[in-house]
C-alpha cells in the first residue's frame, strides 16, 4: 500500500518535471517518421491478392495540441502501401465514404483503361468500385492517388494518396536492404500550410499554388528516423501537388540511386543530389555503416527534411550489386509514328498543343503493341511559367534524349513522369500494351484540373 503511494507520487513528480508545452517538444525533438501499414491481403491463395481501399474522411494530429480534418484511406491522412507481385492477379474493392465524387488511379500501373481509374471511372459518394488486373511489369515503387476532374488537386493536398510496390523474382534475387520500415523505407514528400487553428491553408492565386512552408514526410511533421549502422534503402515519392524537390545529405556525401519510377536502373547511380518533380519516384540507399560516417539528414537548401538518429547498433549489410537489371531497348522501326506535345502554362492554368481538356474528346488514337517516338516540348507561357512534370497513363517509358542529348545515367530507366525544364525538348520511346482510354498530363496537379490533360485511345 505504502509503495503504491510512493511510485504514484513519484510518478506524479515526474510527470510535473517533464511536462512541457507540446509546440516546444515538437520543436525540440521532431517526431518519429510514420510508417504507412502495408494493406492486408484478403485473399489466402498467393497467386491472388484482394484488397480494399476506403477513401474516408476524418482528423490528423500533425502537432500534438491541433487536429487538422484530413481525408486518407483506410485512415485518416495517406494510405497504406499495397505490396503486389508481378504475375499476381488483384482486386481491389475501392470504396468512397466521402461526401464527393472521386477515383483512384494507379500511377505507374500497367492495366486497362477501364480499371486505370482515370476521370472517367467515378465512384460517387457512398458507392465502390472493383477493379482487377494482373500484374505484368517489373518490381517498382508505383504509388496511387485520386484523379477526379477539376478536384485531383484538391483531394490530393487534402491527404489522398499511397503507394504500390511491385516485386519480381529480380527484387527477390538482389540483395538489397529490403526489411519493410526497418532498413526498406517509403517516403512521401509533401508540402502543406497551414492555419493557426492547425488547419490545411490550401491558396492558389492566379500564379499557381502558394508553396508550403511545412515539409510534411508520411504525414509527419519535423521527422527524425532511427537507424541502425547499416545501408539504408529509401523509395522516395514526391507527393507534392505542384513543388519540385532537390533533396542532398546535409554532409554533401554521396548515395546510390538504385531505381527510377518504373524500377530499377541497370546499375546504380552514384550521386550527390536528387531532383523530383510531382509525381516521380527514385530509390536510394545511403549507407551508415561506414566509421566516419557523418551524414545526419535528408536536406534541401539547408532545411532539415529528415534527420537520422544512427544508434550503436552495427548490421553487416551487403554490398549493393554493380548490375541491378538488363533493361531491353523499347525497339523503335524506321517508320516510327511520331507525336509531338507542346506544353504551355499560364499561372495556375494550361495547355497541351494548345488545347485544353475536354473529357468528351480523344485527342489521340494510339495502335497496340506499337512504338512511338512523342516529342515534348516545353513552350514556356506567360505568368512565372515552369517546367512541368509530363506524366503518361498505362505504360513505362524510355527517355532518348534531352535536348537532343543522351539522358543522364538516373534517367535511363524506365520512366512514367518526365521534367520538361522552360525551353526544353524531351523525346520518349512509348509503347502500349493494354487498350482502352488513358490520359497524358501535367502532373503539377493545379495544371492538370485546370486544362493541361489530354486522352488517348489504345486500339
Ligand atoms: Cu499520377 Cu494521371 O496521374
Ligand atoms: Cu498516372
Ligand atoms: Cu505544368
Amino acid at each position: 500500500m505504502t509503495l503504491a503511494v510512493l511510485v504514484l507520487a513519484l510518478a506524479i513528480v515526474l510527470a510535473l518535471l517533464f511536462y512541457s508545452d507540446p509546440q516546444d517538444d515538437n520543436d525540440l525533438t521532431g517526431n518519429r517518421l510514420q510508417i504507412p501499414p502495408l494493406l492486408e491481403d484478403q485473399n489466402p491463395d498467393p497467386g491472388i491478392a484482394s484488397f480494399t481501399l476506403t477513401a474516408q474522411e476524418g482528423k490528423t494530429s500533425f502537432y500534438r495540441d491541433r487536429q487538422t480534418a484530413t481525408t486518407g484511406y483506410n485512415g485518416s491522412y495517406l494510405g497504406p502501401v499495397i505490396r503486389i507481385r508481378r504475375g499476381q492477379q488483384v482486386a481491389i474493392n475501392v470504396v468512397n465514404q466521402l461526401t464527393e465524387p472521386t477515383t483512384v488511379h494507379w500511377h505507374g500501373l500497367v492495366v486497362d483503361g477501364h480499371h486505370d481509374g482515370g476521370p472517367h471511372q467515378d465512384i460517387q459518394p457512398g458507392e465502390s468500385w472493383q477493379p482487377e488486373f494482373t500484374v505484368d511489369q517489373p518490381a517498382a515503387t508505383l504509388w496511387y492517388h485520386p484523379h477526379f476532374t477539376w478536384s485531383t488537386a484538391d483531394q490530393v493536398y487534402a491527404g489522398l494518396a499511397g503507394l504500390i510496390y511491385i516485386d519480381d523474382a529480380v527484387s527477390d534475387m538482389l540483395d538489397l536492404p529490403d526489411e519493410y520500415g526497418v532498413n526498406d523505407i517509403p517516403l512521401i514528400i509533401q508540402d502543406r500550410n497551414f492555419n493557426q487553428d492547425g488547419s490545411f491553408s490550401y491558396q492558389t492565386t492566379m500564379m499557381g499554388i502558394v508553396p508550403g512552408q511545412t515539409i510534411l514526410i508520411n504525414g509527419t511533421v519535423d521527422p527524425f528516423l532511427p537507424v541502425n549502422r547499416e545501408k539504408i534503402r529509401l523509395r522516395v515519392l514526391n507527393g507534392s501537388n505542384a513543388q519540385n524537390f532537390f533533396l542532398t545529405l546535409d554532409d554533401g556525401s554521396s548515395f546510390l540511386q538504385i531505381a527510377s519510377d518504373g524500377g530499377f536502373l541497370p546499375a546504380p547511380v552514384s550521386r550527390k543530389e536528387l531532383f523530383l518533380s510531382p509525381g516521380e519516384r527514385a530509390e536510394i540507399i545511403i549507407d551508415f555503416a561506414g566509421e566516419n560516417k557523418r551524414t545526419q539528414a535528408l536536406v534541401q537548401n539547408q532545411q532539415t527534411l529528415l534527420a537520422f538518429t544512427v544508434t550503436e547498433t552495427v548490421v553487416t549489410s551487403e554490398d549493393i550489386p554493380a548490375v541491378l537489371v538488363a533493361i531491353d531497348d523499347i525497339p523503335v522501326g524506321p517508320d516510327v509514328k511520331t507525336r509531338q506535345f507542346d506544353l504551355e502554362g499560364m499561372g495556375i492554368s494550361g495547355t497541351i498543343n494548345g488545347k485544353y481538356f475536354d473529357m468528351d474528346r480523344v485527342d489521340e488514337e494510339v495502335a497496340l503493341n506499337e512504338t512511338e517516338l512523342w516529342t515534348i516540348r516545353n513552350l514556356g507561357g506567360m505568368m512565372q511559367a515552369g517546367g512541368h512534370p509530363f506524366h503518361v497513363h498505362g505504360t513505362q517509358f524510355q527517355i532518348v534524349s534531352r535536348d537532343g542529348r543522351n539522358p543522364p545515367a538516373e534517367e535511363q530507366g524506365y520512366k512514367d513522369t518526365v521534367y520538361v525544364a522552360v525551353g526544353e525538348v524531351v523525346v520518349i520511346k512509348v509503347r502500349f500494351t493494354r487498350t482502352g482510354l488513358f490520359m497524358y498530363h501535367c502532373h503539377i496537379l493545379e495544371h492538370e484540373d485546370n486544362g493541361m490533360m489530354g486522352q488517348f485511345l489504345v486500339k
